[in-house]
Order: structure tokens, then sequence, then C-alpha cells
């Protein structure tokens, strides 16, 4: 019998497979199904920085009543329909209360500020962590990366300040230097990163001439941005490293496992093939493991890691140089 049981951010899980943060936690039937179907844990879809700040902006607006600036500040918020941090923290407590697996509620940062209590609201929960994505665009010609780290280290600070329970930090995959950013972040008492956030970004159409959005789901081949950076920082961190974006199936999970990540987190393929797909994945897994004779993954887990490889040396600068100069 093979033995998948990992541990993430200090939490047992049963297997490394985590639901990611998504629309799949917006359904209770859908989250008891992932856990049914044998979820080591679920990330809830994110409270988003902007529900918080339109939340105040209401109530701002109540008690000045008529105040000019309110239309004006609106034009600055997306549409909310989503309810606000209430709903929010209503749905987190329903969800929690629907299942017993390991829960991790997320918050979802531009920028540092008072909102950062409501990681406390989120912790009281009952939640088993928290994962804080952070994701600025950068449009200030003025303004250098190292003023939005800082930023990212003053959000990370607050939270940590406000919550004792284990925090990721899902990163963006554009920091100048990675290896760095989550250097700093353990300095700062953080559990573990996820690598990488995936952006969503807008798109032309030249018939219309208009500029538009659209939910377009990650490709497998996007997995190897992660896969690399999980396997340069295998070792070189204490922290946990959750690898999101492009694992769609039990292979590309042992991929993961053996470049080091701690636990796969996936969305877009269970949301194509249903939550149920994740007992396939689990049997991919105990099938690899049992014809190579491992029986727990952490038999093998970073054996493809940079620092444990033969050619250390794939991972940096050498097959890029040498992929491009082999091409006739
Ligand atoms: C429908 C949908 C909703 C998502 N909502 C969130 C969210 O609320 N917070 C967050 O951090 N990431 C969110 N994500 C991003 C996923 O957690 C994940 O990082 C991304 O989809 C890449 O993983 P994948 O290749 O497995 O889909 C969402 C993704 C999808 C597809």
């Amino acid at each position: 019998m093979v033995n998948f049981s990992t541990t993430y951010l200090g939490i047992p899980l049963k297997n490394p497979l985590v639901v990611a943060a998504s629309s799949i936690s917006s359904h209770i039937d859908r989250v008891k199904m992932a856990e049914d179907a044998g979820a080591g844990a679920l990330v809830i879809r994110s409270l988003f920085e902007e529900q918080i700040q339109f939340d105040h902006l209401l109530l701002d607006e109540r008690l000045s009543a008529g105040a000019e600036s309110f239309p004006e500040a609106l034009t600055h918020f997306p549409q909310i329909e989503h309810g606000g941090p209430k709903e929010h923290l209503m749905w987190v407590e329903k969800t929690r209360k629907a299942v017993s697996m390991p829960l991790f509620a997320s918050l979802n940062a531009v920028s540092p500020g008072a909102w950062t209590h409501y990681a406390r609201q989120l912790a009281d929960t009952g939640v088993d962590g928290l994962e804080v994505n952070f994701y600025a665009v950068a449009t200030d010609p003025l303004r250098p990366g190292i003023d939005i780290e800082r930023d990212l280290y003053q959000v990370v600070e607050s939270i940590r300040a406000e919550v004792k329970l284990p925090i990721a930090v899902k990163l963006s995959p554009f920091y100048t230097s990675t290896v760095n950013v989550v250097h700093e972040l353990e300095q700062r008492g953080i559990n573990g990163v996820v690598l990488f956030n995936r952006f969503l970004q807008p798109d032309i159409d030249p018939d219309t001439e208009t500029i538009f959005s659209q939910m377009v789901f990650s490709h497998p081949d996007e997995m190897k941005v992660p896969l690399r950076w999980i396997a340069l920082l295998y070792g070189r961190t204490t922290l946990d490293l959750s690898l999101s974006t492009g694992a769609h199936t039990g292979r590309d999970v042992v991929k993961a496992l053996l470049a080091g990540a701690t636990t796969v987190q996936m969305a877009a393929t269970l949301l194509k093939h249903g939550v149920h797909y994740l007992s396939t994945m689990l049997m991919y897994l105990q099938n690899w493991m049992q014809e190579r004779g491992y029986t727990s993954v952490d038999e093998f887990r970073g054996k493809l890691s940079q620092k444990n490889c033969d050619d250390p040396f794939t991972f940096e600068r050498a097959q890029y140089v040498k992929l491009l100069l082999d091409q006739k």
C-alpha cells in the first residue's frame, strides 16, 4: 500500500492534491464531491481587496450622503457581483461546516492597508490556513520593482501580525528574482509559496475594434514555468512549495513531486473534467509509485530538483543556449 501523506504548511494532508482557489468552491456540493474524490485540501476562492474597499466606500457614502466623489470612485472598482466581505465570510464558514478536509481561505491583494484585518476574520471561520495572492499591475514608470516588492512584504507582514495560522503566498511569475522574493518571505515567517498565480490577459477584437476579456483555461505546457522554479527552489528554501498552473493529469502531479513540490494545486482540469477526476489522478500516482516500488511520496519528492538531478545546469541557461544553437 502506498502512502500519499504530505505535510503542507504544517498541516497533515492525506495526499498532495489540492483544489486551487476557483469557482469550484462556489458550490458546496462540488466541495463535498472534491472531498469524496480524495482531495488532500481545498483553497476557497479569494476575498478580493476590491470587495473590501468597495464595501468601505459604500459605507462612507452612506455616512456622508451625496458625496460627489462616490460615482467617480466607483469607476475604479470592477463590478462586484459576488457580494461583499460579509457574504464571503459567511460562505467560508458554511464551507468549513460542510467538509472536514483541510481548507484554506484566500485573500487577493493589490496594496498594503487596513483591509488586511480581514485576515483575522477569515481565520476565525475555522479554516486551517490562509493563502495570500498578491497581484499588482505596475504601470507607473517612476516606481521601481523593489517598491512593488516592498508593498508585497508590507501586506505579508501585516497579515502575519494578524493571524497565527499558516500562510502561503501565491506569487506572480514575473519577479526579477523569484528566489530572492521567496527568501524575503521566509524571513517574514511565511510557511509556503504557491508558484504561480496565472493572469487572465485582456484581448483585442479587430473586427469590432474592442477590448474583451474571457476565461481561458491553462494549457498543460504552462506547467513548465512553475515546474522549473520549484526545481530551482527545492533545497534553497525551507518554505513549502505548492505548484499551480498547468497541472492537468496524474502524470503532471508526478512531475511536480519529482521537481520538489510539496503539493500540487489544480483548477482548470477539475473544471473541465469534474472534481471526481481527482480520483483518476490519485490512481495514476498510486500505479506509478507501485511500479517503481515507492511506498511514500517523500521517497521521490525533489529527486529531479536542481539540487538532486544529474545535470543541474539544465534548469539554468545551459539548456536554453544548447536548444537554440542546435536548431538548423
Ligand atoms: C474560474 C477560476 C476562478 C479562479 N479564482 C481564483 C481566486 O479566487 N483566487 C486565486 O488566487 N486564484 C483563482 N484562480 C486561479 C487558480 O487558483 C489557479 O492559480 C490558476 O487557474 C492556474 O491553475 P490551473 O492551471 O490548474 O487552472 C481561478 C481560476 C479559475 C479557472
